[in-house]
């Protein structure tokens, strides 16, 4: 299978180390001479592409985009035009339309689709709600899921034209995630966005939830949360137990730095730790989506999925009243 992975500055590190890992040689598309430099040595790359549509020309027949976010929705339809399967980091587009534009380009090609999200595939979010099916903590009633951070936004991430309203749309997507994983569909919601420093976006967002199945959530994200304390990112509660993410086993590195690659730590359950079994969770989804090419099947994270967490983005964003 003949890959083209497009942008290795960033995050396309991690989606090099897995075709590296996996066996595979790729070829890349980067402008700057350097840092192609820079990912060649590092990983097994069989050539170089100054632009992106030679690549289209060649005989790929995976494109993989780990580009700003302004750019998935026209390099990704380039991509399905020139009938290639794509693979497109998250946020799948910042806004809506583009978004269901891409699935439905991509299904009437009938090209296999997917929006990288590796916080889906994380083992403890499985083990939580595996356990919550199994009825270990009564009937859940309040999923907590807040992160906080304090970083800069920097280069493309203070761009209006390429990270969309802010960064809840670019990292947040990925609590949104797993936040809608464990309340399933809402009913209405509540919120705040707002944007707390210079910055071209928001960059803190509050929202309290109404989900179908009675239970209510409550979603906290920031990136200007200067000494923020360290607290389980996910919590849910239960008439009769709870189970939480367990700060000690937390990874807390920058994914290209981090041993444990999960989304996650471990989980408390009914006060007790719970280890859990880890995997890669990139592997698990670059693996799962190469899988999926070679063997004509279903992508393991449906694009409806990355779509419910931005058209949910979307709601929050219209819902604030800041
Ligand atoms: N899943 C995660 O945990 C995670 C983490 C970080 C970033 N991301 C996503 O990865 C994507 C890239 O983010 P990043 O942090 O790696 O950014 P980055 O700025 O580090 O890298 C962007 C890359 O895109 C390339 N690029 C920019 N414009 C281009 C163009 N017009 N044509 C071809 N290449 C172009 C750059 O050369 C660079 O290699 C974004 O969609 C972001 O949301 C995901």
């Amino acid at each position: 299978m003949d890959i083209v992975l497009v942008g290795c500055r960033g995050f396309g590190k991690e989606h090099l180390r897995i075709y590296s890992k996996l066996g595979y040689d790729v070829a890349i598309v980067e402008r700057d001479p350097e840092e192609a430099r820079r990912c060649m040595e590092q990983f097994r790359i069989s050539k170089v592409y100054e632009n992106y549509e030679d690549a289209l020309r060649s005989n790929a027949d995976i494109i993989d985009l780990v580009v700003p976010d302004g750019l998935h929705y026209e390099m990704g339809t380039l991509a399905i035009r020139a009938k290639k399967n794509l693979l497109v980091e998250k946020p799948i587009t910042p806004d809506i339309d583009s978004g269901i534009s891409l699935i439905q380009q991509a299904n009437e090609s009938k090209l296999k689709f997917m929006v990288a999200e590796q916080f889906y595939f994380d083992p403890s979010v499985a083990e939580a709600l595996r356990r919550i099916k199994n009825g270990e903590i009564g009937t859940p009633h309040t999923v907590i899921v807040r992160h906080q951070s304090y970083r800069k936004l920097e280069g493309w991430r203070n761009e209006k034209g390429m990270v969309g309203r802010g960064i809840l749309i670019d990292e947040g997507t990925h609590y949104i995630d797993t936040l809608l994983n464990f309340g399933g569909n809402f009913r209405s919601l509540r919120s705040f966005v707002h944007r707390t420093w210079d910055y071209v976006g928001e960059d803190t967002a509050e929202a309290v939830f109404n989900f179908e199945n009675g239970m209510h959530g409550i979603f906290f994200y920031s990136w200007n949360y200067p000494e923020y304390p360290l607290i389980p990112e996910f919590e849910i509660i239960g008439d009769n137990g709870s189970i939480y993410e367990d700060v000690g086993t937390k990874p807390l590195e920058p994914w290209t730095q981090r041993k444990r690659k999960t989304a996650y730590g471990d989980i408390i359950v009914n006060g007790k730790h719970i280890p859990v079994e880890t995997y890669d969770v990139i592997e698990k989804e670059i693996g799962g989506f190469l899988e999926s090419v070679e063997k004509d099947e279903p992508v393991p994270m449906p694009p409806e999925i990355a779509l419910r967490d931005i058209i949910t983005i979307d709601r929050i964003y219209k819902a604030s009243s800041d």
